[in-house]
């Protein structure tokens, strides 16, 4: 495995023990900070080594489940596929990938400059809300920080908008990329942008009207489905993956369709969990 993939892989090693900690001493600060930090290393990667690169190293992260136990005689799983010259991994050791990887690497690598522009953007400016999400639940516009959190929380509107607009526009090609799922999975992004924008559009409207209860309540979910949409997508994929490897487009199908509501709901949970005077004061998971 190149070396790369396996620090990537000792991060999360770090991470899930960040994240057994918090479980055990309901202190989240180390596992959120990781979290956003790791997100940043993977997503950065698009801009400084370019997409075709990242790719193949996000592809590479995956390889080592999704071909465990594969024969290398014989017939591909329905999820595994190979690609021209082995490009779509970094991992030069597997001959087979996952069938979605390989399709991500065609249809971004050498693709139209529209489509190539249109991921551009959707990770910027997701990246940069994912961020200014957690500031803002950190530092709540209460006292001297008011205009501060309006002006952020507009920021924070605008990136989620225009990412969410790139996304869907990039999800309206799936029908025709069936190691995706084809329609099913233009469906289901198309479902995630509406629980990601919906408790966006939820969080902005009840602070337009005052309602700075409701506004903190949406804004935990609007993380959870932020969450949800990146890192429990990616994990869930991670460990799907071999699960589900005789079903062409099955393991991502689930991770398009349930991440966003599921991390909603589990910050629902979290929320619902933390002693009543936390959630006055507001404070951001990554401070507690
Ligand atoms: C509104 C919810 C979201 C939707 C509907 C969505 C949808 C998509 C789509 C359709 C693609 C391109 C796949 C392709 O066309 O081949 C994609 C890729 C990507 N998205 Fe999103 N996304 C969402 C949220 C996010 C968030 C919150 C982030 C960042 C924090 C993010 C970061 C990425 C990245 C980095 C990629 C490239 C693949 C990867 O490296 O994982 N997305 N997303």
């Amino acid at each position: 495995m190149p070396v790369e993939t396996l620090l990537f892989y000792g991060a999360l090693v770090v991470w899930a023990g960040l994240l057994a900690y918090g479980l055990k001493v309901s202190n989240w600060r180390g596992f959120s900070l990781v979290g956003i930090g790791l997100m940043l290393v993977l997503n950065l990667g698009y801009f400084v080594r370019g997409q075709g690169d990242a790719i193949a190293f996000f592809v590479s992260i995956y390889d080592l489940l999704d071909n465990a136990g594969v024969s290398s005689q014989g017939e591909l799983p329905a999820a595994l596929a190979t690609c021209p010259d082995n490009a779509c991994s970094i991992a030069d050791n597997y001959d087979s990938h996952p069938a979605w990887g390989v399709a991500f690497h065609e249809r971004f690598a050498n693709g139209p400059t529209l489509r190539r522009s249109l991921l551009f953007v959707h990770i910027a400016f997701n990246s940069l809300a994912f961020v200014l999400a957690h500031v803002q639940l950190a530092k709540p516009g209460t006292g001297t920080n008011a205009s501060r959190h309006r002006i952020l929380g507009r920021v924070t509107f605008g990136a989620v908008t225009l990412g969410t607009l790139c996304a869907v526009l990039l999800a309206g090609e799936h029908s025709s990329v069936s190691a995706y799922g084809g329609v099913w999975s233009m469906l289901g992004f198309f479902t995630m942008a509406f629980f990601v924008y919906g408790c966006a559009i939820k969080t902005a409207t009840t602070a337009r009207s005052g309602d700075i209860g409701a506004h903190r309540v949406w804004m935990f979910r609007f993380l959870g489905s932020m969450w949800g949409a990146f890192w429990l997508f990616r994990v869930m994929l991670f460990v799907l993956g071999p699960l589900m490897r005789n079903i062409e487009g099955g393991a991502i199908l689930v991770c398009i369709w349930l991440s966003a509501p599921l991390g909603i709901a589990i910050a629902e949970w979290f929320r619902t969990r933390r002693p009543a005077h936390e959630n006055e004061r507001g404070r951001s998971p990554a401070l507690i």
